[in-house]
């Protein structure tokens, strides 16, 4: 199961999350996470370019691990810039020859430069890029892609036991071998959070998150191994990419994976709490 994990970076270049409480993680306990990852098997990194300084941390860091990771990064497109630009610069910060994938961050950016998109496609043939994609929010801009018979090779979505809003494209997206990632398993981390922290104006999700804590009580499983196995399960994922805020969750999501028997158990529960409100299942319309 390990290789169908995925490390998300934004936490190493910004300051992130809902349930932040640490601030953006040290660069000396980002080797550290590295180096635990690489160990575990773990063989793919997340980052995109408006992370931060998230690029340029994996590149210094990576220097002094041996552990080869494929990355995927994302961009966003600007005038006077091209694809072939923002790629060599995203190669630069990382210290690196190659990435496993570049993604539009912003799906506008597919409709608002109609030449990219075969300069994009073209990278592939240098050798220095293997796939080429989209990171999506909602299933209407994968659906368009699909239906215009857009060529690409991986799509990266939000999915989590609330967010199934694109599982109905999964069989499409297979038929059409297209990697699936899936971000967000841990909803920023607003799943741990108790009923009383919660902010007022998600309010209408924490009965859900409480009936996920008493999955949790009841069967034993925590709610971060339910989180992930949830979407390790589904065989129309390729990958989950999970974010970390240190060590201590990397280590707790490692010991996760071996719950997916005890949260199959659970999964007509898990199943039951899928929320379809986008005010409340999407962090950019989180009132900030
Ligand atoms: N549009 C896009 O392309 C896009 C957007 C967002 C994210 N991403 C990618 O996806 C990655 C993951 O981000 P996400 O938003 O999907 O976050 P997530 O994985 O849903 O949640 C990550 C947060 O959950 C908490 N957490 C993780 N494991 C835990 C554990 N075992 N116990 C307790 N808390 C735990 C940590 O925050 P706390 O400890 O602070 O709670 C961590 O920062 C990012 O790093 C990035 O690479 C991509």
């Amino acid at each position: 199961m390990i290789d169908k994990l995925a490390l998300g970076t934004v936490q190493f270049g910004t300051v992130y999350g809902i349930n932040n409480k640490t601030g953006q993680v040290p660069e000396k306990e980002v080797v550290g996470i590295l180096r635990r990852a690489g160990l575990a098997g773990i063989d793919m990194l997340d980052t995109a370019q408006s992370y931060g300084e998230s690029e340029a941390v994996l590149g210094t860091a990576l220097q002094s691990l041996n552990s080869r990771f494929k990355i995927v990064s994302k961009f966003v497109a600007g005038h006077h810039l091209t694809p072939r630009r923002l790629f060599s610069e995203s190669l630069i910060r990382l210290k690196s020859d190659r990435l496993y994938a570049f993604l539009y961050h912003k799906f506008s950016d597919f409709r608002d430069y109609p030449g990219w998109h075969e300069e994009l496609l073209e990278l592939k043939t240098g050798g220095h890029l293997e796939k080429v994609g989209f990171s999506v929010y909602y299933p209407q801009e994968l659906q368009s892609l699909l239906d215009r018979g857009v060529k690409f090779d991986i799509v990266q979505l939000p999915y989590n036991v609330f967010d199934r809003r694109f599982e109905f494209l999964f069989p499409a997206l297979r038929k059409h071998n297209i990697e699936v990632h899936v971000r967000s398993v841990f909803l920023q981390g607003l799943v741990f959070m108790k009923s009383s922290e919660i902010p007022a104006a998600l309010a209408g999700i924490r009965t859900k998150i409480g009936r996920l804590h008493a999955v949790s009580k009841k069967s034993g499983v925590p709610v971060s191994a339910l989180c992930l196995c949830f979407g390790l399960l589904n065989d129309g994922i390729d990958r989950v990419v999970i974010g970390v805020d240190g060590l201590a969750d990397l280590e707790n999501n490692l010991t996760g994976l071996n719950l997916r028997a005890e949260t199959e158990k659970v999964f007509d529960e898990l199943c039951l709490l899928r929320e379809d409100d986008e005010d409340l299942i999407l962090p950019s319309k989180w009132k900030k």
